[in-house]
């Protein structure tokens, strides 16, 4: 559920008309509703109510100083992937003891940072990282708090870029391997095995897969208590999917159960990394139709909104539902809504029945709050749109348009080529 709702004929975001702040701002822009997000994440927490748990929000989801001060006010955790993460997640408040850091690929300064700051664990992806975290603890003097990312090989049947608990995936370590992290580690002397972690992929509608990996994973469990390693925090990663078109994921209440169930009686600390089923359905893109394009074979409505704002449709073909902010009789055309970047890839929805709008019209690209602002670029020199949040019947600009000056802040002319020849 979320409060994008039509009143009137007019949508509203909360109880605000989506119209009043377009005028205000321009287009296009990305807008989050306060009442969404708050009300999602407390569901997925709740969700798992009578269980030692920690939610902690995946922030590559939607990164925002704004959107994670939420969580972390709500007492949340956060799941990050880079040093910029970590300075993104202390800056919005969190506690480094509720933020854990997975990736492949942890640089010594973001490791450096992680300790320093003394975050709950490392999800380690490599015996090398698992070394190097080791030396880099020993220098600093202090020692590591670790999980091994576990690669349980499960499908989990959604789009091949975003699967990442198969073998042929470079995440995680197989389970072989992974029983040799553990018992190398216990001879590391800065390094704490304090858990162990998957995360399978990502828009995953069913619960099955979670349970098979959950199951991999307490085979792993029981084989470390034989081997005398007892660990305190068992983390399922993310993944669970959301309603674009007419998916129907399990409810966090489902995946609560399927989960909580499988684990049975292991006395483990359930971390868990939502990021899409959090944000997902709480922002939408607010974008602009410039011009109609009636063609030989097709129609193009050409909006101010580009693949540089929301990459989902043109990198994993993703569907999201666009809705006029004025609905006006029930015609419909057609179409391929595209954006104005010089790619025939640049397209919001390809063959799509939408409402007969006009040169002018406003459109919500719906589903629009995971994965939309934090993967936009400044391709073709376009300027990184702003992200409002609505609460009530307030708004507020959490971040403003960028400027032709933000566009080239930080470049310069060498000295060699300012010569005069
Ligand atoms: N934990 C880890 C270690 C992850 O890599 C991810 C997402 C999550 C948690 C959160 O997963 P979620 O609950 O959001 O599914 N850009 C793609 C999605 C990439 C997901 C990357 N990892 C998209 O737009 O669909």
């Amino acid at each position: 559920m979320h409060h994008f709702n039509y009143i009137d004929n007019e949508l509203f975001c909360e109880n605000v008309p989506v119209n009043t702040i377009a005028k205000k701002i321009g287009t296009p822009f990305y807008l989050y509703s306060h009442a969404t997000l708050t009300r999602h994440f407390s569901i997925f927490e709740q969700a798992f109510e009578g269980v030692d748990r920690l939610v902690c929000f995946s922030g590559k989801a939607n990164s925002s100083l704004a959107i994670l001060k939420i969580f972390a006010d709500l007492g949340g955790g956060l799941d990050i992937v880079s040093g910029g993460e970590l300075f993104r997640g202390l800056k919005a408040g969190f506690t480094p003891q509720k933020i854990v850091y997975s990736g492949v690929g942890k640089r010594i300064d973001e490791i450096d940072a992680a300790l320093s700051n003394g975050i709950l664990m490392f999800n380690v992806e490599s015996l090398e990282e698992l070394e190097l975290i080791d030396q880099r603890a020993k220098e600093s003097g202090t020692t590591a708090s670790v999980a091994l990312r576990v690669n349980p090989n499960v499908d989990p049947k959604t789009h091949p870029y975003i699967s990442t608990g198969l073998r042929k995936n470079k995440f995680g370590i197989d389970m072989e391997t992974a029983l040799e992290g553990y018992r190398a580690a216990s001879r590391l002397q800065h390094i704490r095995m304090i858990g162990i972690d998957c995360h399978i992929g990502s828009q995953i509608t069913e619960a099955r897969p979670f349970q098979d990996a959950l199951d991999s994973l307490k085979e792993l469990v029981h084989q470390l208590q034989h081997m005398d390693i007892h660990i305190r925090y068992l983390d399922m990663g993310g993944g669970l999917g959301i309603t674009y078109d007419d998916e129907k994921p399990p409810l966090p209440s489902e995946y609560a159960r399927a989960i909580v169930e499988s684990m049975g009686d292991l006395p483990l600390t359930l971390i868990l990394e939502p990021g899409r089923v959090i944000v997902g359905n709480a922002g939408i893109l607010v974008t602009r139709v410039l011009y109609r394009k009636p063609g030989p074979d097709k129609e193009f409505i050409i909006v101010d909104a580009g693949m540089n704002d929301l990459i989902r449709p043109t990198l994993y073909s993703a569907y999201h539902a666009i809705k006029p902010v004025e609905l006006s009789g029930g015609a419909t055309i057609r179409a391929d809504v595209v954006g104005p970047i010089c790619e025939s890839g640049d397209f919001l929805a390809l063959d799509r029945e939408l409402a007969d709008v006009v040169k002018g019209d406003l459109l919500a690209v719906m589903s629009a709050g995971a994965y939309g602002f934090v993967m936009s670029s400044n391709y073709c020199s376009r300027l990184r749109v702003p992200e409002v949040m609505a609460m009530g019947d307030t708004f507020e600009v959490i971040r403003t348009r960028q400027t032709y000056d933000d566009l080239i802040a930080g470049e310069s002319v060498p000295e060699f080529l300012k010569e005069e020849r």
